[in-house]
């Protein structure tokens, strides 16, 4: 058995720290730790029986039934659970002392959880983490719910979720990193390096699981569990990619998802759950199934009941089963019946156990993380910055922002003092009483230099009685500006939360548009799940401010930002559409054989009787254009940041050179600031059509006014390789052109060759 070299360094550890003496007889080998992991899985398997095996592999939820009647107790001492989820933390510490102490070889469960964006301390949605391209930021904010959830037991979470997500109806865009798949595999890649941690040696690693596996993002419009049809080619170019990066980078599990696509269901595939994971990129973690995913083949009609599902499962690569017991109840039968293999059992428990040894598990299976890491004062400092940085700034006339201290502020809208909507989509553990929101932070730490006077104008985002905005509109008489705070609650986004509609909901554009009439500076603040399309407000709104779901320190992050303490520096990392009738849009898109030339007609200006081809025969919607609202990788800042010298350094390469790209920035605004420089490459012909621009590089460069500085790119060739009509990947000869600037519609500028 070959271990994954990534899994290996944490095993290589684990030999450092322990490696020396020979084994002590008296105990079992699996027991001790001074032996190399791969032993101690080879003798603790040779010692199982046929039940305890299959027992690692069935997973069960709790949902905090253990403290009623002691169900799982008996199953984990009987051998029958190798994992469970949503135990209440009170009794984490005392089923694992089940596990180990009173089960026949002491195996340890593994305790798991959806730990997406922070375990009590709650970060931005993972979409507002993407929206700082700041991936040391992302990977510090992992490493802070590991260690929270330790706390409680914790030591696997269901997360990174990296689904490429290109249609904002989808609800769990708002879980994903968004649309770029070069964005995607960075951020996901630094999730896993901080769940992680130093696994082995340290009791808050926690095993991260790459989801969901895979092209879940791409359901049919938009609607959650819908049917996928990804062909091969895209499928790898962009759905796989992120997940062979964090496959690299060493994550331990990987969940299979709910969608079929082109016809077979994720978990029922085995071209992708075992020809690709394990046999192209060595992945040998373990694979556990989306909640009944397994079960559920029979509501796909891909497999007959029960136990054809449990075979088809298994056998396609699906390890662990979550929740619906299938596996658990047919095994023995399908084993007996030769349709199940035992090597391929032995495989599947050898995979769980080794996570459970790369843990720690056995060494050290009880809680040792204190209580007192849970909102620890740096933890609420780092969500915070991960708030103000993910807060994207769309639209700044006049410079209406920031606010100046002295003024009297209307603060409105529904979501200015929401603090379980502040939080976002999947949280279990966050707690709202901890939440600061834009209203506490505006009394608590600026109520001494502003006035504000707090008029909700409506209770929730739904709301539609409109009765409070004829307060907001006259308390407005005695402002200097108005904050207008508005968007999704949390419940609208998410897991089976999709939309099919993405304008404001409730009365919140009408408050929107009467708070513009009163010609006092209007700043619209958006919280949401997704992208919304906000076109109107932003044409009402003399400034915007974009927040996907802060989390618990949204507050005192977004009046920073309002008040000018932090420049805002978050990037759009997902296409802001016009309308919902675009979507799927995206940046990285083919050009087709007609694309829009920009000087098409559009519906309003259309002649009565126009001739049938006298529109222009090119690709775009008669009543939205081409283009979106707000391109890929777009924010402005409080600087203004100029480009120029954009190079590089040949303009002719090999296959395995190396381009070094390099332009100078230089902030010419009034303050400092930080900028997201981006570099976006051009494929001009390949076998098989390219897409007009890729992201392949990005940097944080902060510059104080009139700072210059050249921001260099290193690019391997290698990183320009695409799926050929071979489907083979490779870098193909030919023009390419590149460009260096500061979103998705930045101008290639320069020309190279590779040879
Ligand atoms: C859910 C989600 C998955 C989550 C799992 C456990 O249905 O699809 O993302 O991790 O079940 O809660």
């Amino acid at each position: 058995m070959t271990m994954h070299p990534a899994l290996a360094v944490c095993a290589a550890g684990m030999l450092l720290v322990s490696c020396g003496s020979g084994h002590d007889s008296g105990t079992p080998l699996y027991k001790d730790p001074s032996q190399p992991v791969e032993k101690r899985v080879d003798d603790l398997l040779s010692r199982m029986t046929l039940d305890e095996k299959i027992g690692q592999l069935n997973q069960r939820s709790s949902w905090g039934g253990e403290s009623a009647t002691g169900y799982f107790s008996k199953e984990i001492e009987a051998g029958n659970i190798g994992s469970l989820l949503n135990v209440d933390p009170v009794s984490a510490d005392s089923l694992q002392r089940v596990a180990v102490e009173k089960s026949r070889l002491g195996i340890p469960v593994l305790l798991s959880r959806d730990v997406i964006h922070g375990y009590r301390t709650i970060f931005p949605i993972p979409l507002g983490q993407a929206a700082t391209f700041d991936t040391a930021l992302v990977a510090q904010g992992a490493r802070i719910a590991a260690v929270e959830a330790s706390a409680d037991g914790i030591r696997w979470t269901f997360s990174p979720m990296i689904d490429i997500s290109r249609d904002a109806r989808w609800g769990r865009i708002a879980e994903s990193f968004g649309e770029d798949v070069w964005l995607t595999r960075q951020m996901g890649r630094a999730m896993v390096r901080g769940y992680q941690g130093d696994a082995g040696n340290d009791s808050t690693s926690m095993a991260a699981c790459a989801k969901h596996f895979v092209g879940y993002g791409a359901s049919e419009s938009g609607r959650d569990y819908n049917s996928t049809f990804i062909p091969e080619r895209q499928l790898r170019e962009v759905y796989l990619a992120p997940f062979e990066d964090v496959c690299r980078e060493g994550a331990m599990t990987y969940m299979s998802s709910f969608n079929d696509n082109d016809g077979i269901p994720a978990s029922g595939n085995r071209h992708v759950l075992t020809d690709i994971l394990r046999g192209e990129w060595g992945f040998d973690g373990f694979v556990v199934s989306d909640w009944a995913s397994v079960a559920e083949m029979i509501n796909h009609g891909y497999c007959a009941d029960r136990k054809d599902a449990a075979r088809t499962g298994f056998n396609a690569g699906v390890d662990m089963e979550m929740e619906s017991g299938t596996y658990i109840e047919n095994m023995k039968a399908l084993i007996d019946e030769g349709a199940v293999k035992m090597d391929d059992i032995d495989r599947s428990v050898a995979s769980v156990l080794r996570i459970k040894f790369l843990l720690g598990l056995f060494d050290n299976p009880y809680i040792t993380t204190p209580q007192d890491v849970l909102y620890a004062p740096e933890h609420l400092a780092a969500a915070r910055q991960a708030a103000a940085e993910s807060a994207i700034l769309l639209k700044n006339a006049d410079e209406t922002l920031p606010l100046k201290e002295g003024m009297t502020i209307l603060l409105t809208g529904p979501m200015a003092d929401a603090p379980h909507d502040q939080m976002g989509t999947w949280v279990f553990d966050g707690q709202k009483d901890h939440t600061v929101t834009l209203l506490d932070a505006f009394k608590d730490q600026w109520g001494g230099r502003v006035k504000v006077i707090y008029e909700p104008g409506l209770a929730y985002s739904r709301d539609t009685e409109t009765s409070g905005i004829d307060c907001a509109v006259a308390a407005a008489r005695g402002a200097d500006a108005i904050v207008a705070v508005v968007g999704e609650e949390a419940i609208l986004s998410g897991e089976a939360h999709s939309m099919a509609d993405l304008n404001l909901v409730g009365a919140q554009s009408e408050l929107i548009g009467r708070l513009a009439k009163t010609g006092k500076p209007l700043v619209t603040v958006v919280m949401a799940g997704r992208p919304l399309t906000i076109g109107k407000e932003v044409e009402e709104s003399d400034a915007v401010l974009y927040s996907f779901h802060p989390g618990t320190m949204g507050g005192p992050a977004l009046a920073d930002i309002l008040m000018g303490e932090i420049s805002p520096s978050g990037r759009t990392p997902v296409t802001f559409a016009k309308t919902v009738g675009q979507l799927p849009m995206y940046y990285s898109h083919k050009n087709t054989g007609r694309p829009a030339a920009g000087t098409e007609v559009l519906i309003d200006d259309i002649e009565l009787e126009a001739g049938q081809t006298s529109l222009g025969c090119t690709s775009f919607w008669l009543d939205a254009g081409f283009g979106p609202l707000f391109p890929f990788g777009y924010g402005l800042t409080y600087g203004d940041f100029r480009y120029s010298n954009v190079k590089t350094d040949k303009n002719a390469y090999g296959k395995d050179d190396t381009i070094h790209a390099s332009a100078v920035l230089t902030n010419s605004g009034k303050r400092e600031a930080t900028e997201v420089v981006q570099l976006y490459v051009r494929d001009l012909v390949g076998s098989v059509t390219r897409p007009v621009k890729e992201l392949k590089e990005f940097r944080r460069v902060t510059l104080a006014p009139g700072e210059s500085v050249t921001v260099d790119f290193d690019l391997p060739v290698s990183e320009l390789a695409f799926y050929g009509q071979d489907m083979q990947r490779n870098v193909e000869a030919g023009e390419f052109t590149l460009g260096i600037g500061p979103d998705s519609d930045t101008e290639l500028s320069c020309s190279f060759t590779v040879k």
